[in-house]
């Protein structure tokens, strides 16, 4: 097991490249499971969205003087441990729905921070302007499965994520806290 040293905001940003790339992951989860035309679609359009979030985080980590790594900690692994892998495409969506609200609300907290280094606010500026079609389409799936399946059921499913990635997103803010303060050894996947 390789260690290396992973420093602010190099550290960081790959969290953000983990992140979309494990939103990857759950969109495929997705496609193998939809058994609709239009379902499909929506789905290879958000996994090419996701697919290209995380290139460009690669592309400026390597620009900033970085190397790409696998994370083996931190928050999306430890939402991912909590969650296992849900089978249901309500439930997945659902999850899909609570972690794209947390990267909108955490992205535009981040570009919006005074004197943050301008490529970085390029980067989340642009994957902003994707993020909101996402929320959109999947909002009006869930809206029309509350028609399907009932109100409870989704509201449930809901409340169940939120309540797990408020604890993820916590061990995000630790680690971040740990990065900012000094040079910390993040255990990483070697490739
Ligand atoms: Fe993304
Ligand atoms: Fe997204």
């Amino acid at each position: 097991m390789e260690d290396r040293q992973l420093t602010y905001p190099i550290g960081l940003l790959s969290y953000y490249r983990e992140a979309e790339l494990r939103g990857a992951d759950l969109l495929q989860r997705l496609l193998r499971k939809a058994d609709d035309g239009e379902l499909q679609i929506k789905l290879t359009r958000h996994l090419a969205d996701e697919a290209r979030h995380a290139w460009q985080w690669t592309e400026l980590i390597c620009e900033l003087g970085g190397e790409p790594a696998a994370l083996r900690t931190g928050s999306p692994q430890w939402l991912r441990r909590q969650v296992g892998l849900p089978s249901s495409i309500l439930d997945l969506l659902a999850l899909t729905q609570v972690v794209e609200e947390r990267v909108r609300q955490r992205y535009r907290e981040h570009a919006a921070r005074p004197g943050e280094e301008p490529r970085i606010v390029a980067v989340l500026q642009t994957i902003l302007g994707d993020e909101e079609w996402h929320l959109a389409w999947v909002e009006d799936w869930l809206a029309k499965a509350q028609k399907k399946e009932g109100r409870t059921r989704v509201t449930a499913a809901l409340d169940h994520y939120r309540a797990l990635e408020v604890n993820a997103y916590a061990e995000l803010m630790r680690e971040e806290e740990k990065l900012r303060a000094a040079e910390v050894s993040l255990a990483i996947v070697p490739w």
